[in-house]
């Protein structure tokens, strides 16, 4: 099933974000994808408010992951959020930074940017959000 939301701006994106991280379980890997500047990041600040992360949302795109402890854990027993980006990185190094540790962590979500650069590594199981610009403010936001 595929569910097709479009946004008109930052925070319409971002509370789409809020929206599903109500919806979602722990043991849960989210892949972002969509080109530069199609909102994964800010799709990501709305994930991590619904999860109640203590701020500052920074991008990991220079570290690569930045992980939030959940100052209360989620009524379906999430207590961490891994927020990793692809980008700069390639498999190899990815899965010795320790990304399927984080991805068997229990009571864990990943929420990845860039999953093409880690394709053949990522477990057959996860979610799939696509981001596309259709205008400078419009983006879609494909959820699979
Ligand atoms: N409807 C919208 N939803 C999300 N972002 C929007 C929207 N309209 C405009 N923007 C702007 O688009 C930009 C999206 O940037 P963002 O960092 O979230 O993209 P990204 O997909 O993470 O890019 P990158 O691949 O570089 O990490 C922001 O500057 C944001 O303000
Ligand atoms: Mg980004």
């Amino acid at each position: 099933m595929e569910i097709i939301h479009e946004t008109n701006s930052a925070d319409e994106t971002r509370s789409i974000g809020r929206m599903i991280a109500s919806t979602m379980l722990p043991q849960t890997l989210l892949c972002l994808r969509g080109d530069l500047g199609a909102g994964k990041t800010t799709l990501t600040q709305g994930l991590l408010e619904g999860f109640g992360a203590l701020r500052p949302y920074t991008s990991p795109t220079f570290v690569i992951m930045k992980q939030y402890d959940l100052p209360i854990a989620t009524s379906t027993g999430i207590k961490r959020i891994y927020h990793a980006d692809a980008y700069r990185v390639d498999s190899e190094d990815f899965h010795m930074l320790g990304f399927e540790e984080w991805c068997a962590d229990p009571q864990g979500v990943v929420i990845l940017e860039w999953p093409e650069r880690v394709e053949n590594i990522l477990p057959k199981h996860r979610k799939e959000i696509t981001l596309k610009a259709l205008s400078e403010i419009t983006r879609s936001i494909c959820i699979s």
